[in-house]
């Protein structure tokens, strides 16, 4: 198939307007928007087609619950490596919408699955993460095409997520993703924003 340019500038368009949200409405998710993110991921990428990736959509109020102090704490200990002012500063971002997005997704990736026979991690057994790094990416891109936002959470302790959502033991969290309408919209990043960090430019060598 030959993408055209009218392709290039939706593409551009939606690679723009894709932010990391925190500020969420709680406006429900349909669930064919959740079937065709679901499809998104499908078309993802991965290290010998092996598709390491497993999405657990956590709806259950209490288990939700945990995962918000499973933030809270990790948030607490995060910012205790800053001098008192940046403290300040870091307490002052919001770094997760966990409260009010309707829709929370624990991705993890299956460290040993059979599909892929092996091929293409040997030597960088890493590449099954990156793969689900892949579809999480796709999603990110798919939902924001539903005028969808995601942000993702890193800031918890992923041994303890897995246990409180009780799944295998070669499972590892990947990214914890709140997704739902964005309250706000900006082609800026917030933490450049917010003055915490600029962007930059790719660094890109010809050598
Ligand atoms: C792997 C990864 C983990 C992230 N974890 C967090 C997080 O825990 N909390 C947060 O507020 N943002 C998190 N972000 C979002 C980044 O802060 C954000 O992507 C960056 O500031 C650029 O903003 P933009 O996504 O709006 O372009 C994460 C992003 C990535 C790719």
């Amino acid at each position: 198939m030959e993408l055209t340019q009218a392709h290039r500038d939706a593409l551009t368009e939606i690679l723009r307007w894709r932010r990391d949200v925190r500020h969420f409405l709680p406006d429900p998710v349909p669930e064919d928007a959740l079937g065709r993110l679901r499809a998104a991921m499908d078309l993802a990428p991965s290290v010998g087609n092996a598709r390491p990736w497993r999405v657990l959509q956590v709806q259950t109020p209490a288990l939700r619950r945990d995962v918000i102090a499973n933030f809270e704490a990790a948030n607490a200990q995060a910012g205790a490596v800053y001098d008192d002012a940046k403290r300040n500063r870091y307490h002052a971002l919001k770094l997760a919408g966990l409260r009010e997005a309707p829709v929370h997704l624990a991705i993890f990736t299956e460290r040993a699955p059979k599909a892929g026979h092996g091929l293409g991690r040997q030597t960088m057994p890493e590449m099954l993460d990156y793969s689900t790094v892949t579809a999480i990416h796709t999603l990110w891109l798919a939902a924001r095409a539903e005028n969808l936002g995601v942000g993702w959470v890193s800031i918890l302790d992923p041994a303890g997520i897995a246990t409180l959502l009780d799944v295998p033991p070669d499972w590892a969290l990947t990214g914890y993703l709140c997704l739902g309408k964005a309250a706000e919209d900006d082609d800026t990043p917030l933490l450049h924003r917010q003055d915490w960090q600029e962007n930059s430019q790719t660094d890109w060598r010809v050598i």
